[in-house]
């Protein structure tokens, strides 16, 4: 097996990542190597920045049956996960997670919503603003309304000033999109209401385990509730707000058959394979929003994917073990 993952700079064939899997940035290809380790698995590792000849070298020496591919971004672009996963699928070895297919539906912001909505699926309603462009938002889009950067992840770019009640803060969160990021601003019509994540496991016969979901110190209001990168990433202020990752409560077994109903047909929809968890917002009227799909989700054992399938009975050597299956 030959297992990749980013690396921020130039790699070459030798490297020894002994000392950078120590960090914890480094967190989610520990737990997978060791994984591999428990599971008994021969591998060896490539960390890949920009060079895909390095790759194909690898190949050759190693002849591996399976690439654990954790690789998504490529001359620092994450823009390039889909063109690097389709340059890994030319080299005709079975590989883990989500094909190309289903990484170019999902990773762009509009186009997985207009499959969806095509389906009948609920999205936010939104429209994209390019930079240099006038700003005019069509007549279904109301106040308040999420500006995100159209091409980033993590929720970077996304913070409380990205949810805007008037005309004023919209003009100025969408120049600061184009300033900050150099890209297209979306601009959606703000989902109030419980932010839950469905993890889904399987290329044709899918597995979907129990939802996970965010949740909020009771007094913080319905419009601060959502993922900023603050909320995702800092935990001293993921504290102070009183944020915690939990499992659904078993009360929410109703909700739950809906959520893996949904999850199902929205994954089946983006061609996603592999593994993937689906994100989600209950709005108020009761109705299931989707926000968005994340092929090949971070797999360290303490994210939601992981901790889905634990409570669904998979331990994680066992889960890691299923997502090479797939792939062979
Ligand atoms: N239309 C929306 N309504 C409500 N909350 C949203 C909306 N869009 C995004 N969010 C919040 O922002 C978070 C990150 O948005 P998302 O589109 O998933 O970007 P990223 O790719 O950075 O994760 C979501 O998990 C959710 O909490
Ligand atoms: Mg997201």
């Amino acid at each position: 097996m030959l297992v990749l993952f980013d690396v921020g700079e130039p790699t070459s064939l030798d490297d020894d990542y002994t000392e950078d899997l120590k960090s914890p940035d480094w967190k989610t290809e520990r737990h997978v190597l060791h994984a591999l380790k428990v599971l008994g698995y021969p591998f060896a590792v490539l960390g890949v920045h920009n060079d895909t000849g390095l790759i194909r070298e690898m190949i050759g020496r190693f002849r591996p049956d399976v690439i654990f591919n954790m690789v998504e971004e490529f001359a620092s672009s994450l823009g390039n996960e889909a063109r690097i996963t389709s340059f890994l699928e030319l080299q005709g070895i079975p590989l883990t997670g989500c094909g190309s297919a289903g990484i170019s539906l999902s990773k762009d912001k509009t186009i997985a919503k207009k499959i969806l909505s095509y389906h009948d699926i609920r999205v936010p309603h939104f429209a994209v603003q390019p930079p240099g462009r006038l700003i005019k938002l069509p007549p279904e889009l109301d106040y308040p309304l999420i500006v995100k950067p159209t091409r980033e992840e993590a929720s970077q770019g996304i913070s409380l000033k990205s949810v805007v009640n008037t005309p004023e803060e919209l003009v100025n969160r969408v120049c600061h999109v184009h300033e900050r990021f150099e890209q297209d601003a979306i601009v959606e019509e703000f989902v109030e209401g419980r932010e839950l994540y469905v993890s889904v496991l399987g290329n044709d016969r899918l597995k979907c385990f129990p939802a996970r979901e965010m949740t909020w110190r009771k007094d913080v209001p319905s419009r601060a509730r959502f993922a900023s990168y603050k909320v995702k990433w800092d935990n001293s202020y993921r504290r102070r707000w009183g944020i915690r990752n939990r499992h659904l409560p078993t009360a929410d077994a109703p909700l739950q058959r809906r959520l893996a109903t949904a999850a199902k047909e929205i994954y089946r929809l983006l061609n996603l394979k592999g593994y993937a968890r689906l994100d989600l917002r209950a709005a108020s009227d009761g109705d299931l929003v989707f926000l968005e799909a994340n092929p090949n989700p971070m797999l360290a054992k303490d994210e939601d994917f992981a901790m889905s399938a634990k409570k669904s009975g998979l331990d994680y050597p066992q889960l890691i073990g299923k997502i090479i299956a797939l792939a062979a």
